[in-house]
């Protein structure tokens, strides 16, 4: 029997259901730390997912009947690793399948926070348009420009192809683990020596470093204030990748020109402050939120599962 977490596409639900006796969340309530222990100690496995914390105390309930904790997604900053092997819990996730739409959503933050449109739109629906005219909501240009992406992971390559083809513009990175030489080549790209020479450089930054201790908090009130003053900040990775209060207090001084938000450090809570201000784009965590997207995903946890029940080593093992 396998415990999922949240409500997944009915095709997927179907499917669990039939192959793994699955125990479905219909009210798709998220679980809190005693529903996850009690999940841990009653079943085989648990399909999890971002909004579930399975922390070093979670993970220490007694006895642990889990085996296999299979992500429904590709970051796992939520789930203890090393608690999980501790406990003897393999871990899986969801890579690939949904690479291209989250390099979608972060061109689609890049191009709505610098044409404006979501201030545009408010204005709409507001009834407060008067009609064209030649100063109205002016933005900044996007095609040309120079995009600095911060680790050059799938996701991050699949933004440079799209940046390059769709806006002919400059890409540089930083990525501590890069490419291959002839990866960079192939995306028209320039590696930089530090995520500082990122910053510097671009008038778009985007980030596409997974989420751990060593990056939490990367984009801090220094990194901040590196960037250009008309620059942009997007993030579709993890909300504590950035300084949410700094990234708020940069905002307010103008250190940089604005930014397309898709993930925050407390979700669902945003901070206030950004509520508040024009020049910030705020999607609420939908990288990978199309129907297709999210059936693959699905199929992408039930094929691991498979392969584990079966003996076999699951395709997407982190842990
Ligand atoms: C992912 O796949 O990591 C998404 O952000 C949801 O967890």
């Amino acid at each position: 029997m396998v415990v999922v977490t949240r409500r997944l596409p009915a095709a997927v639900e179907e499917q669990l259901a039939r192959e793994f006796d699955a125990s479905l969340n219909r009210e798709d309530r998220p679980l809190d730390a005693p529903a996850l222990a009690h999940a841990l100690g009653s079943a085989d496995g648990l399909v999890c997912t971002v909004t579930d914390r399975l922390d070093a105390q979670v993970l220490a309930v007694e006895p642990v009947r889990a085996r296999i904790l299979a992500n429904y997604g590709v970051g796992f900053n939520h789930i203890d690793l090393a608690a999980a092997k501790r406990r003897g819990l393999v871990v899986t996730n969801t890579p690939e399948v949904l690479t291209e739409d989250t390099a979608d959503d972060a061109v689609m933050l890049m191009l709505m926070v610098a044409r404006r449109a979501g201030e545009g739109e408010r204005e709409v629906r507001a009834g407060a348009w008067r009609g064209w005219r030649p100063t109205h909501l002016l933005g900044t240009k996007v095609s040309g420009k120079t995009l600095g992406l911060v680790g050059m992971g799938r996701i991050a390559r699949a933004v440079a192809r799209r940046a390059r083809a769709g806006f002919g513009m400059r890409v540089v990175f930083h990525d501590p683990v890069p490419p291959p030489p002839e990866v960079v080549a192939e995306l028209g790209a320039t590696a930089l020596a530090s995520i500082d020479d990122v910053l510097r450089d671009a008038d778009f930054v985007s980030l596409h470093c997974p989420a751990s201790p060593e990056t939490r908090h990367l984009m801090d009130a220094r990194r901040l204030r590196l960037m250009k003053r008309g620059a942009f900040l997007i993030n579709t990775a993890r909300g504590d990748v950035v300084d949410e209060r700094a990234l708020v207090q940069a905002l307010a001084a103008h250190e940089l020109a604005g930014a397309g938000l898709d993930v925050y450090e407390r979700e669902p809570e945003v901070s206030p402050e950004l509520l508040a201000m024009q020049n910030v784009v705020l999607l609420p965590h939908l990288g990978s939120a199309t129907t297709e997207t999210r059936v693959a995903m699905g199929l992408r946890v039930l094929e691991n599962l498979t392969a584990f029940f079966a003996g076999a080593p699951p395709r997407d093992r982190v842990a």
